[in-house]
């Protein structure tokens, strides 16, 4: 019998698996549902797990929630899925399973027969007018946020500060950063926030680490739903917690390193300073006794996936790095763009995506990118658009996956570049002779230091 490795789209009825060897990213951080299929399953086989000592191969029925799980391996040649038979593959997709090792049988294998991927619904459809109806829905209750999602991102920033605070005089404690995430999930804010983020930008680390957080675990999240999962409360606390901890090691670097204005040199001594905060984080959040997945966040989210890059530390193997962490590591460059640094301007989300785009294959986990870009989209929520017909609007809801260049605006300004009072809905998806000409930037369109666009965008409303 021959073996390989094989990807799931290249699955053939007659192999046999015999190992899992790359699953979907919401592998990375067990939940216990998840944890109850994987044994139930997969009854017999062994899992690759992440465990402080390093990796280990325990019985899958030693698994639990929150485990970080690399492989499944020892599958039983007698479990049901172990065979592969026609539609199998299809099955394990949906489950995330990606990657295989199999046994080829000596008289070779059967030909597969994929079903072909659902196509977007046609225009004008029922289907359509129910998509763009979930679509205005979806923005009214982005709207109904956006107020409150700014005063929780001030007080979420307050607690951050809070906390480093502390931290500077050697209390560390997970408190403040608990208090904020609690209110931040009761109010399901997160989705304005993100928003907000875009429209008001940054200036210090406080806002980094509360923008970075919520665009973290909202991206997270939207990886479990186009998984077929569900996200919960108890996943988003974990994540928004990783995030709001994950620069808490700069509470141990001098505050006039991390306030400076000035642009420090790759090579200088202050460089070599500031990088020190991921292991100090890490050690931290070890002493608070954080989860090791939270702990890999802020040890590892600044390596790259070249380590030959200057700016990928400290120096690890790629494969210690989490998914979780490599998703961590897109949403705090993205955020260090979208934010204001003393010495540079800030980036509107829309830039900051394409420049991410640019970057695709030295720095990131591909496809953690594509998840990623994905969930933000290639027009963020917030983002101001010139459409064809020169009118301005911001999106409101990002476009489906198969057009991405058609989001949802709300037209403020009309071709004669007068600021409407009552705004229009325009979803691209439905509107097929309009579309984008151009991303525009709304710091230099509007006046930012009036916070000009955040105020027309909060009073936006649509019937
Ligand atoms: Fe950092
Ligand atoms: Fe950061």
């Amino acid at each position: 019998m021959d073996q390989k490795t094989v990807k799931v789209a290249d699955l053939r009825p007659g192999m046999v698996i015999m190992e899992i060897t790359e699953l979907s990213f919401d592998y990375a951080t067990l939940d216990p549902k998840t944890v109850q299929f994987l044994q139930t399953n997969f009854k017999g086989a062994s899992a690759l797990v992440l465990k402080d000592s390093g990796r280990q191969t325990v019985p899958i029925g030693d698994l639990r929630a929150f485990d970080n799980l690399n492989a499944i391996t020892d599958i039983p040649a007698s479990l049901k899925l172990a065979k592969v038979v026609p539609g199998l593959a299809q099955s394990m997709e949906r489950h995330g399973f990606l990657e295989f090792k199999v046994s080829i049988p000596a008289d070779g294998t059967g030909k597969e027969e994929r079903a072909p991927a659902p196509g977007p619904a046609k225009v004008g459809s029922a289907e359509a007018k129910a998509q763009h109806q979930e679509r205005v829905q979806d923005a009214k209750k982005l709207l109904e946020k956006v107020e409150e999602a700014a005063s929780s991102r001030e007080q979420s920033s307050s607690l951050v500060e809070e906390m480093l605070d502390q931290g500077r005089s050697g209390e560390y404690s997970t408190k403040p950063a608990e208090r904020a995430v609690e209110e931040i999930i009761s109010n399901g804010v997160t989705g304005a926030m993100k928003a907000v983020a875009g429209l008001r930008g940054s200036d210090q680390t406080y806002a980094h680490c509360v923008d970075m957080s919520v665009i973290f675990q909202e991206a997270y999240a939207d990886i479990l739903r186009r998984t077929g999962k569900q996200s919960n409360d108890e996943v988003n606390k974990f994540n928004l917690i990783a995030g709001f901890m994950h620069d808490i090691g700069k509470s141990e670097v001098p505050k006039d390193i991390l306030d400076s204005t000035t642009r420090f040199a790759p090579d200088s001594e202050e460089m070599l300073i500031l990088r020190n905060h991921t292991t100090y984080g890490a050690k931290i959040l070890e002493d608070l006794g954080l989860h090791k997945a939270q702990i890999n966040v802020a040890h590892f989210h600044h390596v790259k996936r070249d380590a030959t890059l200057f700016t990928s530390y400290p120096d690890v193997r790629y494969d210690d790095v989490l998914p979780l962490t490599r998703l961590a590591s897109i949403t705090d460059v993205y955020q260090a763009l979208i934010g204001k640094r003393k010495y540079k301007r800030n980036w509107v989300p829309a830039k900051a995506i394409e420049y991410l785009l640019k970057l695709k294959g030295s720095e990131f986990d591909e496809r953690m990118l594509d998840f990623f870009i994905r969930s933000v989209g290639r027009y963020p929520v917030g983002s101001l658009l010139r459409l064809s017909d020169n009118s301005l609007g911001f999106v409101l809801r990002i476009a489906p996956d198969h057009e991405p260049e058609r989001p949802l605006v709300a037209v403020v300004e009309n071709a004669s570049g007068e600021l409407l009072k009552a705004h229009s809905i325009v979803d691209l998806m439905v509107e097929s002779d309009l579309s984008v000409k151009e991303v525009v930037d709304h710091y230099e369109h509007y006046n930012q230091s009036e916070d000009q666009a955040y105020q027309i965008f909060s009073s936006i409303r649509i019937g």
